[in-house]
């Protein structure tokens, strides 16, 4: 069965109180939009519709950032969410399967819950996705006779009765392409908000004879975030959700609660994460690997049994090879660390290429940046890099070769060869003695004339 999302997210979240549109704001590292993209991903949607209004030309971007082939409707005046749902028509018009609806604020959907509406859509014209509610609060309430779906009410439209049933609406919906506009077609606005109800499609479908169906899930995966509480509830739940998933996968935390994963975070078994330890984006952990306490990571690859901090930063395009060792006060950017190496103590390696079993002294730097363009630094197998030696790139040193302490490389290095590049020492004898005395002297002269 063809299917296509249709994800809206075109209102203003006015209680988040931001310039940012609320569908950008971060969850676990990736705008809310993205959880509700990749929740739908897994359905292989042939189309994914993006309703986009407040802050549409970032919404967009955000979108496409993420999936390429995102389409975006926009919707310049919110006007509810049957409305909303009705921009996407006109990017749809050559598509016949399934549509499901998702909100772009809502991001624990499971994919294996709409893999169930899916199903369900097989033999009902409509189905909707409910959840018992522990407070149901404002949400719409679902009006269910025997195994028929046959109304949504609205909190502000409903009547006692209807107020004091608990099955509620999540907000996915899911239902035959052109069905689904039909129906939107023939919604109006004559309630309680003067809105365009998506939710009226229920009633009409079953006046017009057609079945709806209720699918449920846990109330967990519909929480809609509206306001910056939800949203850090929701961090805190996703974090809770993601700590457990690594203890099953085999990582030891000893302070999970100090460990801060990111959406894609991936991490190996026998990997020990310590306390204190960020995820960002993109970072995939191989088994037997240590991350030690304090340490940040982004867009990196950390490879088995490789030791990383304390207090290492690794950013976007870092990548560790088997068993090497990244120590305290060490970022590496954008740079490719061959197998054993080791980088222990403060250092800047970027835009690098370093082989296999190299050792990087305290306090290296690859000089990438002239003020205008990045440059590369290229290091063989077995080299050894001095203490404090700037590599100022473009510059590569040979396998096996040495720079001394303090050196500022400038040109290459062949294999096998010593670079020292540094001001010659000089020794004067009993220079510091004499020194001391006349400063000495001068102190005394000072204090005598004060
Ligand atoms: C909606 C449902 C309600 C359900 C609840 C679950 C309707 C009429 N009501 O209510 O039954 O219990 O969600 O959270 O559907 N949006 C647009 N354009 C618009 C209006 C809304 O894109 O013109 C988007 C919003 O950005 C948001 C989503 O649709 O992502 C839901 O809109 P919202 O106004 O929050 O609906 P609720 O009142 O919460
Ligand atoms: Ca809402």
């Amino acid at each position: 069965m063809k299917t296509a999302l249709v994800i809206l997210a075109a209102g203003k979240g006015t209680r988040m109180n931001s310039d940012l549109p609320k569908v950008l704001h971060p969850l676990a590292g990736a705008p809310l939009l993205i959880h509700a993209m990749q929740a739908g991903a897994s359905l292989a949607p042939e189309h994914t519709v993006v309703v986009a209004g407040h802050g549409a030309a970032s919404v967009r971007k955000a979108a496409q950032a993420h999936d390429e082939t995102a389409l975006v409707a926009e919707q310049t005046d919110q006007f509810g969410t049957a409305h909303a749902a009705g921009q996407a028509a006109p990017l749809l018009k050559d598509f016949d399967g399934t549509v499901i609806v998702l909100f772009g604020d809502t991001p624990f959907v499971q994919p294996e819950t709409l893999e169930t509406m899916i199903a369900a859509q097989a033999t009902h014209d409509v189905v909707v996705l409910g959840f018992e509610a522990a407070d149901p609060g404002r949400y719409g309430r679902l009006v269910v006779e025997g195994e028929t779906l046959e109304r949504i009410v609205e909190f502000k439209d409903a009547d006692a009765a209807e107020r004091a049933i608990t099955l509620c609406n999540s907000g996915v919906i899911a239902c035959r392409s052109e069905l689904l506009f039909d129906l939107i077609d023939a919604v109006d606005n004559k309630n309680a908000a003067e809105e365009y109800y998506l939710t009226d499609i229920v009633g009409i479908a079953r006046s017009q004879g057609l079945s709806a169906t209720v699918v449920t899930c846990d109330e967990s995966e519909t929480l809609g975030i509206n306001s910056r509480t939800e949203l850090a509830a929701a961090e805190a739940a996703f974090q809770a959700r993601a700590r457990a998933a690594a203890f099953e996968d085999g990582v030891t935390l000893p302070a999970p609660d100090t460990v801060h994963f990111a959406f894609d975070t991936v991490i190996g078994r026998d990997t020990v994460i310590e306390p204190n330890v960020v995820f960002g984006p993109g970072v995939t952990v191989e088994s037997g690997a240590t991350i030690r306490a304090f340490s940040h990571l982004e867009g990196c690859h950390v490879a088995r049994g490789a030791v990383v901090g304390p207090y290492a930063r690794l950013r976007p395009g870092a990548e560790l090879s088997e068993n090497v060792r990244v120590g305290n006060f060490v970022e590496i950017k954008n740079a490719q660390i061959g197998e054993g190496t080791k980088v222990n103590h403060l250092s800047y390696i970027g835009d690098a290429t370093l082989g296999a079993q190299t050792n990087v002294g305290a306090g290296t730097i690859t000089c990438n940046y002239d003020g205008v363009l990045k440059h590369r630094t290229e290091i063989g197998d077995n080299a050894f890099i001095g203490s404090n030696t700037m590599l100022v790139a473009p510059v590569s040193i040979g396998d096996r070769a040495m720079t001394g302490s303090g050196s500022v490389i400038t040109s290459d290095v062949d294999a096998d060869a010593l670079a020292i590049a540094r001001a010659p020492q000089v020794e004067k004898p009993g220079m510091a003695t004499k020194l001391f005395d006349i400063l000495k002297a001068k102190k005394a002269k000072l204090q005598r004339g004060s």
